[in-house]
């Protein structure tokens, strides 16, 4: 019944996620025995197959933090300063707690006489230079400030600061720092590096909110015993000196950034890194076909990007007119990497569950998502309001307004004068905390595996490769039949 990958692929069609569908295999073992443990590239191990992408309105500081908590991993993006992108990375590898607050700093000369100071924060924090670079000299809450006079206000920070408040080391986790919050019954405790900086601040409400959130698995954490953080270069002599600054900052991978890594560019800038950092795993891309992807295996890279257009805000295929399904784009790069030992990632196009389930199953062994993180509290950005929806900005690298900060690296890669936008500025709806709604949506793809008859990530693949898998292509008829119609008026929820 039913195609094998091998021979619905093998048609002339170039198909992505919604124009395939999956027949049912046979189960025989419960969902929550579903281990969606993988690999993002040869030498780092993931228990969620969950990579959050290098762009400016997804991956910064919270975003990494997050992703790795959940045992995924967040891959910070370039569209900055070297100086900017290394503060992201150690800022997220100085944290073992699952998010991260903002913080207000200010100097012991400094007054407070109008309060604003205090931001949405009930807490701010007091170092000799009244930033985050120094060590904790003293707190203060608000409620304290607010008992003070007008004159008092008026004075100086010192002279009503708090001084040696309780800290805890940054290296604790959740569990650690809930457990000495509720044993000391604190309210909040700011969480401190070995240089007695702060790195975030943690209250009792927080460890509530986090209690009542799905329990969080195995963190990423590198031999280092930090989180796992990725980071995305281009392919420009400058981007070595980026590199060598990463390094420093202590990246656990790196993604070489292109929209068509099948380059001269690309193949130097891997032969480069190989040598220079031996130890660092190389995700080279992106290809979305055999040809593409067998250049960059030949470099000895450790992992493969696939998707060329997908993306919810490319124009790509418009523009150019390259680009290929990402379904098939997957199942074809999966194939020949598959062979060598080289985990792919599905990089766009990923909307909901049953995307991330398809991806899997036609052989990646993770999935890059853009817009469905960007709504997130984490992604970085503020909420704002569009005709009654709060939603943030989700913009693509190649869009116009990205690429004013340097972003068209990833699209010329070479000295192209005039700049042609490959990419569209939007927004997205808000749709809270990637910590709420990435392990919901996993235990839906544990659904769909289970449905497959697929207990992990290498069964599915090998049910792929033998043909027990089983594909057809659904028509348009069959694809609305496949969501839901008929219906006036319905709310799709799904947790
Ligand atoms: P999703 O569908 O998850 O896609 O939002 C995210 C991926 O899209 C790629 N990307 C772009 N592709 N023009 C493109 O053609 C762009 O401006 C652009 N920005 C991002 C990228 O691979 C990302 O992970």
């Amino acid at each position: 019944d039913g195609f094998s990958a091998e021979k619905l692929f093998n048609q002339g069609y170039s198909y992505t996620y919604d124009d395939v569908i999956f027949l049912p295999g046979f189960i025989d073992f419960p969902t929550d025995a579903v281990n969606l443990s993988t690999k993002l590239s040869r030498n780092i191990d993931l228990s969620i197959p969950c990579v959050a992408s290098p762009m400016d309105t997804v991956t910064e500081t919270s975003m990494a933090v997050a992703m790795a908590a959940l045992g995924g991993i967040g891959i910070v993006h370039y569209n900055n300063t070297i100086d900017q992108q290394v503060d992201v990375v150690r800022f997220a590898k100085a944290h073992q707690f699952p998010f991260v607050s903002e913080l207000i700093f200010v100097s012991p000369s400094d007054s407070i006489h109008c309060g604003d100071e205090f931001g949405k924060s009930q807490t701010i924090f007091v170092t000799e230079t009244g930033r985050n670079d120094s060590s904790l000299l003293g707190i203060v809450t608000k409620s304290d400030w607010e008992r003070l006079s007008d004159s008092e206000k008026e004075g100086r920070v010192s002279a009503y600061m708090e001084v040696n408040p309780e800290t805890l080391p940054s290296s604790y986790n959740f569990k650690d720092v809930a457990g000495c919050i509720a044993s000391k019954k604190l309210k909040f405790v700011p969480l401190v590096n070995e240089d007695e900086q702060v790195v975030n601040l943690v209250t009792a409400d927080d460890v509530e909110r986090m209690n009542s959130l799905p329990k969080l698995g195995l963190p990423s954490l590198g031999k280092d015993g930090k989180f796992l953080v990725g980071a995305a270069v281009g392919t420009r002599e400058s981007d070595k000196e980026r590199l060598e600054h990463l390094v420093k900052a202590g990246i656990n991978v790196l993604v070489i950034d292109s929209s068509q890594g099948n380059s001269e560019y690309q193949i130097n800038m891997i032969k480069y890194v190989k040598r220079t950092y031996p130890n660092l795993d190389v995700i080279g891309g992106n290809v979305v076909t055999k040809y593409q992807a067998a250049n960059l295996i030949k470099q000895d890279v450790d992992g493969l990007r696939v998707g060329m257009g997908s993306g919810s805000i490319c124009t790509t295929q418009e523009v150019c007119a390259v680009g290929r399904g990402q379904a098939t784009a997957v199942y074809k790069v999966s194939s020949i990497a598959e062979q060598h030992g080289i985990p792919v990632i599905a990089d766009g196009g990923i909307s909901n569950s049953g995307h991330i389930v398809k991806a899997l199953s036609l052989g990646a062994s993770t999935v890059m998502m853009g817009s469905f993180l960007a709504g997130s509290n984490e992604a970085p950005g503020t909420y704002e309001y569009k005709n009654g929806l709060r939603v943030k900005k989700y913009r693509g690298m190649g869009s116009l307004e990205a690429m004013t900060k340097g972003s068209d690296a990833r699209y010329l890669g070479d000295t192209a004068k005039l700049k042609i936008a490959q990419g569209v500025v939007g927004s997205v709806a808000d749709k809270g905390s990637v910590l709420k709604f990435v392990p919901y949506t996993m235990q839906a793809v544990k659904q769909g595996f289970q449905d497959l008859g697929a207990s992990s990530m290498q069964s599915a693949h090998e049910l792929l490769r033998s043909g027990t898998l089983r594909l057809e292509v659904r028509t348009g008829a069959a694809q609305v039949e496949g969501g839901v119609h008929g219906l006036v008026g319905y709310e799709k929820k799904y947790f």
